[in-house]
């Protein structure tokens, strides 16, 4: 199932309809899906995300008096116009808001920006947990820092868009999901390190596939139980005397464990396992060890269930069905939760049969379509090869 937008084209005729010239450059950011290691960003955990082949496409052109103009091609054409000087949310707009809140950090960043003509559009699906929003930050950070030659690298350019995020859109949301779309390796998922805010490429075994299945059940209500379940880790780690939970590992945390009453022992438990099965999973998958990957994810999507509490009917449903199905080395759910997608790794050669199988059983189950995507491990930001 290929994406069958023509983005780049799209926005380019957009741009010119609506803005009245040619862009100057051509941007894209992927959105994402985590493998395995989630909610664990936060926590200055590990986190081993791919960057798919879904993307926000960017058209920009510089302008000269300080103003933007910017055109939502999926957001029924939109447009917004905003000077630069003394941005803010605008709780009337707040699509753009990811883009106004991106334009301010890259001001408060000292980089006096000279006025943007933008349009964009995008083909990662809205709302399923895939980083959307992400894509958006990073393709509009990534414009400005190619077309203007701000010289700003990946991870400054996923900080700005992270912090645009907790500021002008209210999720306080860990690092993961902007820094994958800048930095990401074709062919390749990353092991990243939010202690040392290191990462290394992992490839993707050639006869496997990643298949992204969409519960279509979008996350209501996610962002203020996103932000409760990071303050329950920062209250679990203040009450074991640690700077974040990172610096406890599985036995130094079971020792410990009923110091904890039992739902931040639940959420701190989870925390810690899942970076070791992180670590884990990245070693098995270069050791070519699909078993143990795929049991590493199931093991999470459980914890996931049952002690951070972030999945729901339908992606429970949704992990079950895939992990019944043979060729299917594991399934869970990814994301923050509540709604959005699983992920499973899957054999090639078996996927035209897993991809009904999962599809058609969650549609009679639970009463609703799912969407089935089969992805490909692409590269992070950059400007789109012109033709
Ligand atoms: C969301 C956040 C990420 C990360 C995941 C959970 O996607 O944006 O920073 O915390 O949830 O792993």
């Amino acid at each position: 199932m290929v994406p069958d937008r023509d983005l780049p084209a799209e926005v380019r005729a957009a741009f010119r309809q609506a803005l009245g010239a040619e862009p100057a450059g051509l941007y894209r950011a992927p959105g994402r899906v985590n493998l395995i290691g989630e909610h664990t960003d936060y926590n200055e955990g590990f986190v081993l995300p791919m960057a798919i082949d879904r993307a926000v496409v960017v058209a920009a052109a510089p302008r000269t008096d300080r103003q933007v103009r910017l055109l939502a091609v999926d957001v029924e054409d939109q447009v917004a116009a905003f000077a630069l000087d003394g941005l803010q949310p605008d709780p009337r707009a707040r699509w753009a808001n990811y883009v106004r809140g991106v334009l301010a950090l890259l001001e408060r960043a000292g980089h006096r920006l000279p006025g943007l003509d933008l349009a964009y559009a995008g083909d990662v699906p809205i709302g399923a947990g895939l980083s959307s929003s992400a894509a958006v930050e990073v393709a509009v950070a990534t414009a400005a820092n190619q077309l203007l030659g701000l010289g700003l690298r990946p991870l400054e350019l996923a900080r700005l868009s992270q912090q645009a995020e907790h500021e002008f859109a209210g999720t306080q949301c860990g690092l993961m999901d902007q820094l994958i779309s800048a930095a990401g390796v074709e062919g390749h998922a990353l092991l990243i390190d939010f202690q040392s805010i290191t990462w290394q490429p992992v490839p993707l075994p050639a006869d496997k596939a990643i298949v992204v299945c969409d519960t279509g059940k979008r996350r209501g209500l996610a962002d203020s139980a996103y932000n409760e379940r990071r303050a329950q880790c920062e209250e679990g780690a203040r009450r074991l005397g640690v700077p974040s939970l990172r610096a406890l590992d599985v036995a130094s945390f079971e020792d410990r464990a009923l110091e904890l009453p039992p739902l931040l022992r639940r959420r701190v438990r989870h925390v810690v396992h899942e970076n070791a099965r992180t670590r884990r999973a990245a070693e098995a998958l270069r050791a070519g060890d699909p078993a143990l990957f795929g049991r590493l994810m199931n093991e999470s999507h459980a914890s996931l269930r049952d002690l951070y509490e972030v999945s729901s009917e339908e992606l429970d449903l949704m992990a079950a069905l895939a992990q019944a199905q043979p060729g299917c080395w594991g399934a869970r759910m990814t994301g923050g939760g509540f709604g959005g997608c699983a992920v499973a790794l899957v054999d090639r050669d078996a996927l035209d049969a897993f991809l009904p199988a999962v599809a058609g059983g969650y549609e009679r189950q639970a009463q609703r379509r799912p969407a089935l995507y089969v992805c490909r491990a692409s590269a992070g930001a950059g400007p789109v090869a012109q033709r």
